[in-house]
């Protein structure tokens, strides 16, 4: 692929053939704010807020969707262009509730940097429009679309990556929004809940419901002031400690790379990492969602248990595995079989397989998957 050569705030960068202004900017470290464009998403160019100078353009154009050329001539700070973010911010802001501090985003809302970088007013014009409905995002997450500003991005998330079209833009009282075909309840259209819509959404219109644990304790603090208890609990949340650690999901072979919040020792909610190799930035329904009821289950086992006098009882691993030993070594290699699981990784499959044949020398050995 050839290079092109291009001068942005007045410094010279060379990028392949295809790069976009965006992209190209981003190389020589110049911050380009952006609203509807996301790294996983084809770019849309719908919401101009990245909008560009460039010498022999007509208009402001889109950095994130417009493609390099030889020679092009950037400014991406001049007054016309801050003034022009400034009013196309104003005017995707006019019907969003003003009301952050009870925003279960607030703090760690993409549209609140954005606000600030951009500088405009706040508090801007009330909104007019009659409130909606909070709607259900099933089981697992909540669909606030009063605080949607119709950067597309989870439409294009759910259709163009995961492939499942679950969520659409449709007309509803003469404005844009998301909803699913016919209204239907998530569950009836296909969703997956893999949460990918839900992480790439900027605003608090897409959240995850909290944790059950968390949901018991603020159903408590609602019976008391419904009005304040999301306050309060954005406030209590903001000055726990809490860590982030990435770590490899345990629940399939995929491999998908997590990111895992942990507070007080324990695992709150987990998140899927950029970084995983697997997984770029996805997960599926059980990574998302799943984890920290697993790890914290007080079913779930940790010590195993062996038939003893017609009940089950914890024996140590050393006693366990010697028993298993025993058991097998009374057979011939071909009366034994081992199946493995799909929830092993690569590298205990891998083992198994060895076990199997290295030491039971058996060559019967298959895999859950292909059941
Ligand atoms: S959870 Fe996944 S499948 Fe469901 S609407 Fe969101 S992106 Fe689409
Ligand atoms: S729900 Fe979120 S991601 Fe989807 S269009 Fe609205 S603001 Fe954008
Ligand atoms: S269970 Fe889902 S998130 Fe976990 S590794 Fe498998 S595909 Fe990835
Ligand atoms: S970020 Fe480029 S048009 Fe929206």
């Amino acid at each position: 692929m050839g290079k092109v050569k291009l001068w942005i705030d007045g410094q010279e960068v060379e990028v392949a053939e295809g790069t976009t202004v965006l992209k190209a900017a981003e190389e020589l470290g110049i911050f380009i704010p952006t609203l509807c464009f996301h790294p996983l998403l084809r770019p849309s160019g719908n919401c101009r807020i990245c909008a560009v100078e460039i010498e022999g353009y007509r208009g402001l154009p889109a950095s994130c969707s417009t493609p390099v050329e030889e020679g092009m001539v950037v400014r991406t700070n001049t007054d016309r262009v801050k003034e022009f973010r400034q009013e196309t911010l104003k005017a995707i802001l006019m019907d969003h509730p003003r009301e952050c501090i009870a925003c279960p985003k607030n703090q760690s809302c993409e549209l609140q940097e954005l606000i600030a970088y951009v500088g405009i007013e706040i508090p801007y014009k009330a909104p007019t429009e009659k409130r909606f409905e909070v709607k259900d995002g099933g089981p697992f997450f909540r669909r606030d679309y009063n605080l949607c500003v119709r950067c597309g991005r989870c439409v294009r998330m759910c259709n163009e990556v995961r492939g499942v079209g679950a969520i659409v833009f449709k007309e509803v009282e003469g404005r844009q929004e998301v909803g699913t075909p016919l209204d239907r309840p998530l569950e009836e259209v296909g969703c997956q809940f893999c949460a990918a819509c839900v992480d790439v959404c900027p605003t608090g219109a897409l959240m995850e419901k909290l944790p059950r644990w968390r949901a018991e304790a603020k159903a408590r603090e609602d019976s008391f002031c419904p009005e304040i208890s999301d306050i309060v609990l954005s406030l209590y949340d903001r000055y726990r400690e809490r860590e982030y650690k990435s770590s490899i999901c345990p629940y399939c072979g995929v491999g998908c790379r997590l990111i895992f919040e942990v507070q007080d020792g324990e695992i709150i909610r987990t998140r899927p990492d950029p970084t995983g190799p697997a997984n770029n930035g996805l997960s599926c329904v059980k990574g998302r969602f799943g984890i920290a009821e697993f790890v914290h289950s007080p079913d779930r086992l940790k010590t195993p248990l062996m038939r003893k006098n017609g009940s089950l009882e914890e024996v140590s691993w050393d006693e366990a595995l010697d028993a298993v030993a025993k058991q097998l070594s009374k057979y011939k290699p071909e009366e034994v079989a081992v199946i493995s699981s799909a929830k092993c990784t690569n590298e205990e499959n891998y083992v198994i397989q060895k076990l199997a044949r290295a030491v039971l020398k058996t060559n019967s050995v298959d895999h859950c998957a292909r059941l």
